[in-house]
């Protein structure tokens, strides 16, 4: 039997990616193996977001490289494939497979052509047959499932390179969706998470035309399905009717991830996001009126080209303002084709560290403080697993916040048996700048 290695980097949409190169390579009488020295191919998921997720790309092909000459074959599969090309069999002789996304349907093609010897196989067009649906997606949570509702992204934000990578925006008919969301139900999952990076330019390519909030509203009346979240959003095409959605019904968990990139508006611009400062906070205002608590998360960029000390510090205004409850940041770093490589005053990077260090530690005080209000609440939670070295079941409450507890009737997993994929309510007692800590109820 031929065996595979995969290794994923990137989003989730990388993750759910692998989920279906997984379904499909076991279909074709492949078998998963858990190291790369056991396998006959080893494939690479990539991320290209930044900078250093793709120097790590090339760094981890010299290590697989001692793997050469014993046969194995090696394939570079997701946005850094995508971005880099053909370029990727010059810079790692030793690879023959580079495929991006919008190609993995004809997978199994290729998986032909590598088997008879061909030593440059590639997949790079956007102009695949849609690839959101594979029959064998193997999943990697047994209870919590991704779906892809769209593909590609067309905005044109200057720092980005998905658009380059994932190509232009494709939506699924609301029909498979709700079909996949139903088998889902079916086969025992509880959460959905939908996925795109836009979910919000979602367009119902079929007659009926839907909207996201009109799919989000459908998903979360499909029996079964307990949780249904969404990313990413992008603030521009974010539309209240999203917010009374959430409120109408509690399946549709209280947690909106709205990145922001930078609270100053000539920042904004630089980075053509399309909408002000003002813009981003009426729809912090829409949620903030909401009847059920919403958790709101964002992403920033520090150091973007001439971004000066008062506009950093109007970021930090912003996030004392908004109160979110977690963040992802990142140091502004350059893509190839990106509008902003033409920009001048690059920030030096130890200045760039400097801001984000700050930053950070301005984010973490806000998280004790959000956090520690909730001591004495009780949260439903979703249980993912057990800590062996803690002692204590981990779950994540509908605000999508990590909640770690213990339970007085089940001390741990037993007999292999355990309470992964059930909900429980769980009294806050302690809180952390990123958890928090309970007793079952
Ligand atoms: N430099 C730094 N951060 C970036 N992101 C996207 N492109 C870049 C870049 N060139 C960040 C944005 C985005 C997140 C997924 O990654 O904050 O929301
Ligand atoms: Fe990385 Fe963006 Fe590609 Fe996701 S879509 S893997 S974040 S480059």
């Amino acid at each position: 039997m031929k065996t595979f290695y995969i290794e994923t980097f990137g989003c989730q949409m990388n993750a759910h990616d692998s989920e279906k190169v997984v379904g499909t390579l076991v279909s074709e009488g492949y078998l998963q193996v858990e190291a790369p020295e056991q396998a006959d191919l080893i494939l690479y998921n990539t991320c290209s977001i930044r900078d250093k997720a793709e120097q790590k790309v090339f760094h981890r092909l010299q290590q697989f490289k001692k793997e050469q000459g014993k046969g194995k074959v090696f394939g570079v599969l997701g946005c850094v494939a995508q971005q880099e090309g053909e370029a990727i069999f010059e810079r790692a002789p030793h690879v023959s497979l580079v495929a991006g996304s919008a190609s993995y349907a004809k997978l199994p093609s290729m998986l032909v052509q590598l088997e008879a010897g061909d030593r440059r196989v590639t997949g790079l067009k956007f102009d695949a047959e849609e690839a959101f649906e594979t029959p064998f997606t193997r999943r990697d949570n047994p209870h919590r499932a991704y779906i892809t509702i769209i593909e590609g992204c067309d905005k044109a934000c200057s720092y980005c390179v998905v658009p380059f990578t994932r190509g232009p925006e494709r939506s699924r008919t609301s029909a498979s969706v709700l079909k996949e969301a139903g088998e889902l139900a079916s086969m025992g999952y509880t959460e959905i998470q939908l996925l795109g990076q836009n979910v919000n330019s979602y367009r119902d390519p079929s007659p009926a035309a839907w909207n996201f909030a009109r799919l989000l509203r459908a998903v979360g009346e499909v029996n079964g399905i307990r949780r249904v979240r969404f990313t990413t959003s992008h603030p521009r095409d974010f539309v209240e009717d999203i917010v009374k959605a959430i409120d109408e019904n509690p399946v549709l968990c209280n947690h909106v991830h709205l990145p922001v990139q930078s609270g100053s508006n000539r920042v904004l611009e630089g980075m053509q996001r399309l909408y002000t400062r003002e813009d981003y906070l009426r729809r912090i205002a829409w949620m903030k009126a909401a009847r059920r608590p919403i958790s709101i998360t964002t992403d920033i960029i520090v150091g973007f080209p001439g971004e000066t000390e008062a506009e950093f510090e109007d970021t930090l205004a912003l996030l004392e303002e908004v109160q979110y409850d977690s963040l992802f940041s990142f140091k502004y770093s350059k893509r190839p084709n990106t509008a902003a490589l033409g920009l001048v005053d690059h920030i030096a990077e130890e200045e760039k560290s400097r801001r984000l260090t700050i930053l950070q530690e301005y984010q973490r005080a806000i998280q004790i403080r959000r956090n520690t209000d909730l001591i004495g609440t009780i949260e439903e939670t979703f249980i993912e697993g057990y800590n062996q070295a803690t002692g204590q079941w981990v779950g994540r409450t509908t605000q999508n916040r990590i909640l770690n507890f213990i339970h007085a009737e089940h001390t741990g997993p037993k007999d292999g048996e355990t309470l992964a994929g059930r909900y429980v309510n769980v009294r806050v007692t302690r809180a952390g700048p990123n958890s928090l800590a309970g007793e079952a109820v």
